[in-house]
């Protein structure tokens, strides 16, 4: 891969390949595998990708986190979040065998979210983050893949120099890890320019893995037909 990004957004940055992480990285946090990529020499305009994210476990002792993430490692982090707590997810409406979803951004502000649904384990959820035409503004559509149904949203003006985009299953606070496997459809990532080289960052870490690494548009639109993470398997430096 190209030189990892620096990340302003706490410690890791040393020490991890490139993701877009989530601000609060705390030292009893884990991490299961991850595929990414980035950073492009040009931006990231658009990106897609359908998530089938598996039954979470019966009861969580920490948070579990399961997000497609963007960002230039500097910048606000846009990261809709698939999301399990300890006091449970009926703060979105999910019985206990169910996720919360919701279109999330991260800056210097803090976090900022959109509504959040609740979304079961064999459920399809397409995460879409759209450059709008003024090419500022980004906004996260969070739907089901299969009936349309819209999930969660989120706009904001994060600018458009949007760089990398990576997989996290993040496990805060010494948390029940996955029990599920989960996938990743049909990821495509259009840039604003072609960039024939965007494919060879591409990065995995722990026992995730990807099928159907492909590009077409002469380098500006890569696409993966799948993405792969194995339940379990959380640890320290699962990224590494
Ligand atoms: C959340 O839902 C409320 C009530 O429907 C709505 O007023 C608000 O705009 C929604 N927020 C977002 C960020 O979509
Ligand atoms: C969007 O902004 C980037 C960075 O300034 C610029 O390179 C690009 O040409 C702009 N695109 C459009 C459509 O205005
Ligand atoms: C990341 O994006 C922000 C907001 O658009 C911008 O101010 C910053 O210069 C970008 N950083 C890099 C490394 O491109
Ligand atoms: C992925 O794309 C293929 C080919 O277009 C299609 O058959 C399949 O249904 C898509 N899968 C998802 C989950 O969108």
């Amino acid at each position: 891969m190209r030189a990892a990004i620096a990340l302003a957004i706490p410690t890791l940055a040393a020490a991890l390949p490139y993701n877009p992480l989530r601000s609060l990285f705390k030292r009893e946090d884990s991490w299961g595998g991850a595929v990414s990529l980035g950073p492009t020499t040009s931006t990231i305009k658009h990106a897609v990708t359908t998530i089938l994210p598996g039954t979470p476990p019966s009861s969580q002792a920490g948070e579990l986190f399961l997000w497609p993430g963007m960002s230039n490692g500097t910048g606000d982090l846009v990261q809709t979040t698939l999301e399990q707590w300890s006091s449970g997810n009926s703060w979105c409406g999910a019985s206990s065998d169910q996720w919360c979803v919701r279109a999330s951004l991260f800056g210097s502000f803090g976090q900022k979210d959109g509504n959040a649904s609740a979304v079961s384990g064999d459920q399809k959820v397409k995460i879409e983050y759209v450059l709008e035409d003024d090419n500022d503004t980004w906004t996260q559509l969070v739907t089901d893949a299969d009936t349309g149904e819209q999930l969660s949203t989120f706009s904001y003006k994060s600018g458009p120099y949007m760089t990398g985009y990576g997989t996290g299953t993040e496990c805060d606070d010494s948390c029940t890890p996955t029990v599920s496997d989960q996938y990743y459809y049909n990821t495509t990532l259009t840039l604003a320019s072609a960039d024939t080289a965007f494919g060879d960052t591409i990065a995995t870490s722990g026992t995730a893995s990807y099928k159907g690494l492909a590009s077409s548009e002469g380098g500006a639109v890569w696409t993966i037909d799948e993405i792969y993470i194995p339940a379990g398997k959380a640890s320290k430096r699962g990224l590494l």
